[in-house]
């Protein structure tokens, strides 16, 4: 890995923000790439939206660590790391996650909460589940986090805030929002829920939010990172699910509650879009999708079970199985362009080693007969037309051992290469196995 090229790139550019976004259905691999690039070269990782619905992994000397709402940054000591006004989580699931993290002896001291950011009730959880129960066949396939829920008070400005914790009338509001949650649960969706579980889970919400006020810091993050751009400190935004999650930009109404894209970072933050310098798109080999919702390219085959296999993709959150396809290069060029990326990260590049043909979606082929490349309003009725790839002779374990481009397979770099071309944007970083140093930094 040549870690001075980031650094040289990155000494040009100073008070500025960089992103990091997942291209498609989330789980591309965001945690590493963070991770990576936080090492030295930026003083801040913020999330900008989301919640612990996210699973970021990343492996570090044989060691994984799950990252849910904590930014990746945790495991460099010297990073600031933020969670910014355009996140909603529970308290009680930060602590779980932060006590994981300092029993693995990663401080988190160096973590700042926004004053802003929504606090998702126990009940905002009930809610989460009583309206799947109630969509039966047609539900989303929710990480049941409560996220909708707490979004949805946000918007209907009836949430409660981090910075509310502080004020005298914390546990009245509290009180009556959650008698308003529990008379929705019983007229809207006939759900009556089992009080004893909800006394167990306040009793855990309040010493979590006791906790964070004594441990964490819960300020005012948008000045603490304009602050820190102004001192000509760099900032890394740290994007949770994908792009194709987005609420607006997503398969509605198959998306999370939140805008994903790069354009969620200057509200999410409370910052300059101006000081984007650098947009990271990060997408896989290959693409997956956990949950309900259309995917043209998925494979219900072998191949798909291989992949699944070999690439562990098992939900990090959830561990719900994750539905596998091949790359739809329709999706992931038009992701290009709405987040307006600067720099191509491929992950798990191994993982399609030992499969004889690999396959690319390049074009739709619409019910009308008319071919397209440009996602239809309505996913489902898209059927992928292909481009054939010719596998590469090189194993897995192989693979994982490349170090530089020209270690790579030719027909592997001609895969790459159409994926360039064909979204127009360059590829800056090829992973090429979960660990820190299996990373192939292109110049
Ligand atoms: P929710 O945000 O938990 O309500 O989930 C809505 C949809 O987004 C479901 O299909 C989830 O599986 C999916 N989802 C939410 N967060 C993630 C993530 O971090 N990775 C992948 N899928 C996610
Ligand atoms: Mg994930």
């Amino acid at each position: 890995m040549n870690e001075k090229t980031i650094r040289k790139a990155v000494k040009m550019l100073r008070g500025v923000i960089a992103v990091v976004i997942g291209l498609v259905w989330g789980d591309e691999g965001k945690g590493k790439i963070c991770d990576l690039l936080a090492s030295g070269y930026y003083h801040i990782v913020a999330r900008f939206a989301g919640s612990v619905n996210a699973g970021h992994t990343i492996e570090i000397n044989e060691k994984k660590y799950v990252l849910h709402i904590v930014p990746s940054g945790v495991l460099n000591p010297e990073v600031k790391n933020v969670i910014g006004n355009g996140c909603v989580f529970p308290p009680e699931g930060f602590i779980k996650e932060v006590k994981e993290l300092e029993a693995d002896n990663v401080s988190t001291k160096n973590i700042f909460i926004s004053e802003r950011a929504h606090i998702t009730l126990p009940t905002h959880r009930l809610l989460d589940r009583a309206s799947e129960e109630a969509k039966g066949a047609n539900k989303i396939g929710s990480t049941l986090k409560g996220v909708t829920p707490t979004y949805r008070d946000k918007i209907g400005r009836d949430g409660l805030r981090y910075g509310d914790v502080f004020m005298s009338n914390f546990k009245d509001d509290y009180e009556a929002l959650k008698k308003e949650h529990i008379k929705l649960m019983e007229s809207k969706y006939s759900f009556i829920p089992d009080m004893l579980e909800l006394e167990k889970s306040e009793k855990e919400f309040f010493e979590a939010i006791e906790l964070i006020k004594t441990d964490y810091k819960i300020c005012d993050t948008s000045k603490l990172i304009n602050d820190a751009l102004d001192a000509g400190k760099n900032v890394l935004a740290e994007g949770a699910q994908g792009a194709l999650l987005d609420i607006e930009f997503g398969q509605y109404p198959y998306v999370t509650s939140s805008n994903t894209i790069t354009g969620a970072v200057g509200a999410g933050l409370g910052v300059d879009p101006k000081r984007i310098g650098k947009v990271y798109g990060i997408f896989k080999a290959y693409i997956t999708r956990v949950g309900e919702g259309p995917f043209p390219t998925e494979l219900h085959d072998s191949t798909g079970d291989l992949i699944r296999e070999n690439g562990h993709e098992f939900g990090a959150t959830t561990g719900r199985p994750r539905r596998c396809g091949w790359q739809d290069l329709v999706l992931l060029r038009q992701q290009c362009i709405v987040n307006g990326v600067t720099d191509l990260t491929m992950m798990k590049g191994d993982i399609l080693c030992g499969i004889p043909e690999i396959k690319a979606c390049t074009g739709y082929r619409l019910p009308d007969g008319s071919i397209v490349n440009w996602a239809p309003y309505d996913l489902s009725t898209a059927e992928p037309i292909y481009k054939v790839f010719p596998g590469w002779n090189m194993t897995m374990d192989e693979m994982q051992k490349c170090r530089s481009v020209e270690d790579l397979p030719q027909e592997f770099i001609d895969y790459v290469n159409a994926i360039v071309e064909y979204c127009n944007v360059n590829i800056h970083i090829l992973s090429v196995g979960p660990k820190r140093d299996q990373s192939i930094i292109i110049e």
